[in-house]
C-alpha cells in the first residue's frame, strides 16, 4: 500500500512517500528557517503563507525521489493537529481535496502520534515502551502500548524543553533556531560552572505519593536569564560557553531522570526518543550511558525522524488506517491535540 503523507504543523513543509511502515521511499522537507530566522521565532502568518507556497513543490518532489506518481498513491496521510491551525489547514485541506480528487481515502494524523511511532521508521523497537516527546512545543511522557494506543504519564507544566533552549538562545543572542546554537556553545563550555535549578516537582501530581514525571522548565530559564544579567549589569563579559553548557546539563539531567523513571515505574524494558531536542547530542549519549546502567534498550531515531517530517505521519496514519479510521471531507483541524 503506497502512502504520501504531508506535514505542515509548524514551520516546516514535508511530504513522504512510504511503501510499508519500515519502507520510507522519500522523505521531502522544506524549512521555513529563512523566512522566520529576522524575526527570531515563527510568524503564524508567514508560516501560512510559505506552506502554501512550497506544498506542491514539496509533494512533487517527495513523488519523483519515490518514483511513482499521483496515480499509484493508495491512501493520504496528513497532519490533523496539534499546531498552528492556519499552517495545520493548507496541508490538510490539500491532503482531503487531493484524495477527493483520486477518490482514495484520507486519514487525518495526530503529529505526537507521528513523534511516539517514529522509532519503528527503523522497524526494530517492539510494544510496549516509554517515549519522550522532546520538541519546541512538547515536553511529555507516554507508554506506548500499541500502534494507536497511547497513554500520556508527564507533562511539562509550563515551557517545552525546545523553547527553553530557543529562549537562551535569544538571550544570548546565538540566533534561531536555538537548540543547536546553545548545543555548539556548549561543547566549548564547562557544565558544572553554574548550578543552574533542576525541577524535580517531587511532591508528586495529585499527593498520590508516587513522584511526579511532569517538568518544567520555566525556573531554570529565569536563573539563566538572572545569571546573563548579573555579568550585564556589571559590564562584565557573558561566559556563554560555560552558561549553555551548564543550561544543557540541567536540561538533560531532568529529561533523562524522569525518563528513565517513567520507564522503571512502568516496568518497560524499552525507550524511545522523539522530538528535535532528540537530535541533542548530549542529551542522546547521557540518555544511552543512563539505559546501559539501567539495562533498557534505547532507540534513537535518526535526527532526519527526530524532527518535524512527513515520514512519521505516514506511519501513524497507515496504522491509523488499519485500525478503521479515515476523515470526512468537512473534518477540521485541531491546534491541541487530544493525546497531549
Ligand atoms: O520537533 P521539532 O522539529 O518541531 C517543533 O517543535 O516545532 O523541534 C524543534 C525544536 C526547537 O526548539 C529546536 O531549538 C530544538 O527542537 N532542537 C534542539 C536541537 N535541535 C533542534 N534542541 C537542543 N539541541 C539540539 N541539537
Amino acid at each position: 500500500m503506497l502512502t504520501l503523507a504531508i506535514e505542515s504543523s509548524c514551520d516546516d513543509t514535508a511530504a513522504a512517500v512510504l511503501a510499508s511502515p519500515d519502507q520510507v521511499l522519500s522523505n521531502v522537507i522544506s524549512s521555513q528557517f529563512e523566512v522566520h530566522a529576522p524575526f527570531g521565532g515563527i510568524v503564524p502568518e508567514l508560516a501560512s503563507r510559505a506552506h502554501i507556497q512550497a506544498i506542491w513543490p514539496v509533494v512533487n518532489q517527495a513523488l519523483a525521489e519515490a518514483e511513482v506518481s499521483l496515480a499509484d498513491i493508495d491512501l493520504i496521510a496528513a497532519t490533523q493537529g496539534p499546531g498552528l491551525v492556519g499552517s495545520l489547514l493548507v496541508g490538510f485541506t490539500f491532503a482531503k481535496a487531493l484524495a477527493m480528487v483520486l477518490e482514495i481515502p484520507c486519514v487525518g494524523v495526530d503529529h505526537m502520534a507521528g513523534h511516539l511511532l517514529s522509532p519503528l521508521l527503523a522497524g526494530k523497537i517492539s510494544f510496549p515502551y516509554t517515549a519522550l516527546v522532546v520538541s519546541g512545543g512538547n515536553t511529555s511522557l507516554f507508554t506506548v502500548q500499541g500502534e494507536t494506543s497511547f497513554t500520556r504519564i508527564g507533562r511539562t507544566r509550563d515551557d517545552a524543553a525546545g523553547e527553553a533552549f530557543d529562549k537562551v538562545a535569544k538571550l544570548l543572542g546565538l540566533g534561531y533556531p536555538g537548540g543547536p546554537a546553545v548545543s555548539r556553545a556548549a561543547s566549548q563550555g564547562d557544565p558544572e560552572a553554574f548550578a543552574f535549578p533542576r525541577a524535580w516537582l517531587d511532591r508528586g501530581n495529585s499527593g498520590s505519593g508516587k513522584t511526579s514525571l511532569d517538568f518544567s522548565f520555566s525556573g531554570l530559564k529565569t536563573s539563566v536569564v538572572n545569571t546573563v544579567n548579573q555579568y550585564r549589569q556589571k559590564e562584565q563579559p557573558v561566559p556563554v560557553a560555560d552558561i549553555c553548557a551548564s543550561f544543557e546539563a540541567a536540561v538533560v539531567e531532568v529529561l533523562v531522570t524522569k525518563t528513565i523513571r517513567a520507564a522503571r515505574q512502568n516496568s518497560h524494558t524499552r525507550i524511545a526518543l522523539g522530538g528535535g531536542v532528540a537530535c541533542n547530542q548530549y542529551l542522546r549519549t547521557e540518555m544511552e550511558r543512563a539505559c546501559r546502567a539501567n539495562r533498557i534498550k534505547l532507540f534513537l531515531p535518526d535526527p532526519i525522524f527526530c524532527t518535524d517530517n512527513a515520514a512519521m505521519i505516514g506511519l501513524a496514519g497507515l496504522y491509523s488506517y488499519r485500525a478503521g479510521q479515515v476523515v470526512a471531507l468537512d473534518d477540521d483541524a485541531y491546534s491541541r491535540s487530544p493525546l497531549y
